[in-house]
C-alpha cells in the first residue's frame, strides 16, 4: 500500500473562462488529518466537489488508492470508501437521531427503500447507530426530532451519518462553520476522534480550526497552492500571512469562528 492515498495533478476547474482552481497538486498521506485552508473565495469547496466528484475537472487528475478516478461518478468513488460529510439538507428533520442515522447505515447496505426488514436485522442497525451516536457525542439526543437540535449538534449528526458508511477516507468542508466558541471545540475534539483509523481532508476557512487538528496543510489562495506544511510552517510564511491579512482573522486576529 502506497503512502499517499489521494493525489491531484494539474488539478484545474474553469468556470466560463474563470480560473477557480489552478493547477493543484495535492498528495494526501494515508492516516493523516490534511488541512485544505485558504481565504474565501480561495477555491477550497471548489477542490473538494472535484475531489469527490460533484463537479468535472476542467484538466488534471485524481488518483485514490492509486487509482485514476479523473472520471468516476460520486456514488462509485463512495463505494471505494471516499466519503464527503453530507449536507444537513440531507439529514431529516421529522425523524428522531436514532433514526436518521439508522436510515444511513441501511442506504450504506444498499436497503433504502426497504423498511420491512426482520426485527432482528432492524435491532442490529439501532445497536451500530447507538454506537455511532456515542462516537459523535448525541447518545443523549438519540430520540430527539434531528430538526430540533443545535446548529453544532446537527454538524455532529452529520457525521456520524459519514462514519455510517465506513470510510476509509473522510472529507469535511468546513464543519465548524456559523459556529459559536463551544461548538467549535467540541467539533475539533469530535475530528481528532472520528480521524482514529483513517484519513482526513478538512476543508476548513480558519487556520486557527486546524492548528491542533492538521498535520499538513495546503494553503490555497485564488485557486492556487500558495504553501504546504505543517502549522508552524505556513503560518510563518510571508505569503501566506499577506494572503490572510485583511480577509482573514484566522492568522491575524486569532478567532477560532470561520
Ligand atoms: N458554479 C460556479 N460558477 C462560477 N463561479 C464559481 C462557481 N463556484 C465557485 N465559483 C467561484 O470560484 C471561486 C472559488 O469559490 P469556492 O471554491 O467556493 O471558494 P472557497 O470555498 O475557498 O470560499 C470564487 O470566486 C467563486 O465565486
Ligand atoms: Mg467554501
Amino acid at each position: 500500500m502506497s503512502d499517499t492515498i489521494l493525489e491531484t495533478e494539474g488539478m484545474t476547474k474553469e468556470f466560463r473562462g474563470f480560473v477557480a482552481v489552478s493547477d493543484v497538486r495535492l498528495q494526501v498521506k494515508r492516516g493523516t488529518i490534511h488541512g485544505l485552508i485558504g481565504p474565501n473565495g480561495a477555491g477550497k469547496t471548489t477542490c473538494f466537489n472535484l475531489l469527490t466528484k460533484f463537479l468535472p475537472v476542467t484538466r488534471g487528475k485524481i488518483s485514490y488508492e492509486g487509482r485514476d478516478i479523473t472520471n468516476l461518478k460520486p456514488a462509485d468513488i463512495a463505494r471505494l470508501g471516499l466519503v464527503r460529510s453530507f449536507q444537513i439538507s440531507a439529514v431529516f428533520p421529522h425523524l428522531t437521531v436514532l433514526e436518521n442515522v439508522r436510515l444511513a447505515l441501511q442506504r450504506a447496505r444498499g436497503n433504502s427503500f426497504d423498511f420491512w426488514r426482520p426485527e432482528s436485522l432492524l435491532k442490529r442497525y439501532d445497536n451500530r447507530a447507538l454506537e455511532l451516536l456515542e462516537d459523535v457525542g448525541l447518545t443523549a439526543y438519540a430520540r430527539h426530532n434531528a430538526g430540533e437540535l443545535p446548529y453544532g449538534r446537527k454538524r455532529a449528526l452529520e457525521i456520524a451519518t459519514t462514519l455510517a458508511l465506513e470510510p476509509t477516507m473522510m472529507l469535511l468542508d468546513e464543519p465548524t462553520a456559523g459556529m459559536t466558541h463551544d461548538d467549535v471545540d467540541r467539533i475539533v475534539a469530535l475530528v481528532k476522534r472520528v480521524a482514529a483509523g483513517r484519513t482526513v481532508l478538512l476543508v476548513e476557512h480558519n487556520l486557527k480550526v486546524v492548528e491542533g487538528l492538521c498535520d499538513t496543510i495546503t494553503v490555497l489562495a485564488r485557486g492556487s497552492v500558495l504553501a504546504q506544511g505543517d502549522y508552524a510552517t505556513v503560518s510563518r510564511n510571508p505569503e501566506v500571512q499577506a494572503a490572510y491579512l485583511g480577509t482573514d482573522p484566522g492568522i491575524a486576529g486569532g478567532t477560532a469562528h470561520g
